[in-house]
């Protein structure tokens, strides 16, 4: 395997399911869509950092850490799984979350607080300043700290989705499939850099297309060629990553980041719905509504074949739950009819 000689951990299930969904497929009139189950890595509800994290974590592990600090949002699913590898590893774990502390704590912030970890809000200031600031309390105290950036979104973790792309050719191979597209949420840019340099290096033919979920395309490009260069070098590869190589659809910005509109509610409705499957709010969801929209606006072909990567995040389809039952119980009220006689 390419990523052999590097230190990795054992956090999650591998390889993840990749399973047909037919009666999504059905729903649309085509094309025929698989799915690449990284919901279900089993490491505290999953999701894609399962992947970035067992390099992460080995990295931090072998500069002797005993603590690990990462950022993100309030919902944030890498902070939630940084919280749950730490567990693992007995690290304790500091997670800078942007903002303030939120009136209510469900979803992905319950299960840090759950988890272990201790959570710090950075309010005014910047995550990234308030990591630093914690790292060099934790020195100062005596402690190893080690800073995961974003996402895990850097050359260290990026390489786990060089492991995902060999991962997903192999499952390719032995069921004789041919894909035109793997379509994928993408925010930090390191699922999506592990992706180009994984498909470069086995040979993978078909389109890797992100939807962007908070970025310009230039900036995804731009984002993941930065990773990408140095991914390579550390795996000794001798490729190279283009920023006009990287596709990236940034169409479906919606009103901005983490805001779900009626694009992503009807993307995991009709999920849910069809497969049974559960998408989340920020990120699948909207990946979800843009492969959608580019079916049936005629950009993706109905006889194409297509994966769609699901890289996690159901957890916080419980800190929407007000907006996402706004529209069941419109429909719920609509199909009713009055109780039968007898029935409670
Ligand atoms: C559920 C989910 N999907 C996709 C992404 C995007 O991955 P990346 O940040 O590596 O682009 C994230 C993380 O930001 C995520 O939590």
């Amino acid at each position: 395997m390419l990523t052999d000689r590097l230190p990795r951990i054992a956090l999650g299930f591998f390889p993840t399911p990749l399973e047909e969904m037919p009666r999504l497929t059905q729903a649309l009139g085509g094309p025929r869509l698989f799915i690449k189950r990284d919901d279900q890595t089993g490491l505290a509800t999953g999701g894609n950092k399962t992947r970035k994290l067992e390099f992460a974590v080995a990295d931090a592990l072998r500069q002797g850490a005993d603590t690990l600090i990462t950022v993100g949002g309030v919902q944030s699913n890498h902070c939630r799984q940084t919280a749950a590898a730490a567990a693992r590893c007995a690290l304790r774990c500091i997670v800078v979350l942007r903002g303030h502390a939120p009136a209510a704590w469900n979803g992905n912030v319950l299960l840090d607080h759950l988890l272990g970890a201790q959570l710090v809000f950075s309010g005014n200031r910047t995550r990234e300043q308030v990591a630093e600031e914690v790292a060099r309390e934790e020195q100062a105290a005596g402690r190893h700290p080690v800073i995961i950036p974003v996402g895990a979104s850097n050359e260290v973790g990026a390489v786990g989705f060089v492991a995902a792309m060999e991962e997903l050719d192999s499952q390719l191979a032995e069921r004789r499939l041919r894909v035109d597209r793997v379509v994928f949420a993408s925010s930090s840019f390191g699922t999506q850099a592990g992706l180009c340099v994984g498909a470069k290096a086995v040979g993978f033919t078909g389109q890797l297309a992100a939807i962007a979920i908070d970025s310009q395309r230039s900036e995804v490009q731009m984002g993941v060629a930065e990773i990408a260069t140095p991914t390579i070098r550390r795996l000794g590869l001798e490729l190279e990553l283009r920023p006009d190589e990287v596709v990236a659809y940034d169409g479906y910005l919606g009103a901005g980041y983490a805001i779900m509109g009626e694009p992503e509610r009807e993307a995991i409705s009709l999920v849910a719905r069809t497969e049974g499957i559960l998408l989340d709010p920020v990120y699948t969801g909207r990946a979800m509504a843009g492969l959608i929209d580019l079916v049936r606006n005629g950009e993706f072909g109905k006889e194409e074949t297509i994966v769609f990567w699901h890289t996690g995040g159901s957890a916080a389809l419980f800190a929407y739950a007000d907006q996402l039952r706004a529209g069941v119980t419109h429909e719920l009220l609509s199909s009713s009819s009055p109780p039968m006689e007898g029935q409670k």
